[in-house]
């Protein structure tokens, strides 16, 4: 029987360099012979993940309340794989999860309450290890690609930054963005 996969998340605002981190833990992990896979949310392919790619690119529109459970339903129809790669020894390295569906939600401050935002993760797979990539708004927005979508100004980004710091606890794990972790 192998030994079950440890699962880490990557959290960050947008453009905080999570994608290029994410496949730098990929290589490091298979490299030393650890069996990994890369798991991305929103993941766009799956019938919500439409939806919400469409709502994120601004050609849908949806009140915050159903595009906060479209998130939500979109991990839960990953759950039982996520967990059988677990199980079999697979390591997961997640790139956002349920801390970006409670802090980008929140951060609309349109009075949904934190823990009505929360309930719908309870249930999906705890993180081993969350890494919080804490870019300033101030340095993301002058990147490449910054404005593309829907929550992407300066404005919002800080908003969200300050919900990450709110979910933060003690198991949370800090880097500055754009080196090794
Ligand atoms: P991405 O930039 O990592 O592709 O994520 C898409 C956007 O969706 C990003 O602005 C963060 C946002 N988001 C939420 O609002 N709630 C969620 O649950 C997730 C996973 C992402
Ligand atoms: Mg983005």
């Amino acid at each position: 029987m192998s030994t079950r996969g440890a699962l880490i998340v990557i959290e960050g605002c947008d453009c905080s360099g999570k994608s290029v981190q994410c496949r730098n833990i990929l290589e490091s992990l298979n490299n030393q012979g650890i069996p990994a896979e890369l798991i991305r949310f929103p993941d766009r392919t799956t019938d919500t993940g439409h939806l919400i790619d469409k709502y994120l690119r601004n050609t849908a529109d949806l009140p915050d309340q159903v595009i906060h459970l479209l998130f939500s339903a979109n991990r839960w129809e990953l759950r039982s794989k996520m967990e059988n790669l677990l199980t079999n020894g697979i390591t997961l390295v997640v790139d956002r999860y349920s801390f970006s569906g409670v802090a980008y939600s929140y951060a609309k401050k349109n009075g949904m309450n934190l823990e009505w935002l929360k309930s719908p993760e309870r249930g999906l797979l705890k993180p081993d290890l969350v890494l919080f990539l804490k870019l300033e708004p101030n340095v993301i927005k002058q990147r490449k690609g910054f404005g593309e979508e829907r929550y992407e100004t300066l404005e919002f980004q800080e908003a969200v930054f300050r919900c990450f710091e709110l979910l933060t606890d003690d198991t949370w794990k800090y880097d500055f963005g754009g080196r090794k972790p």
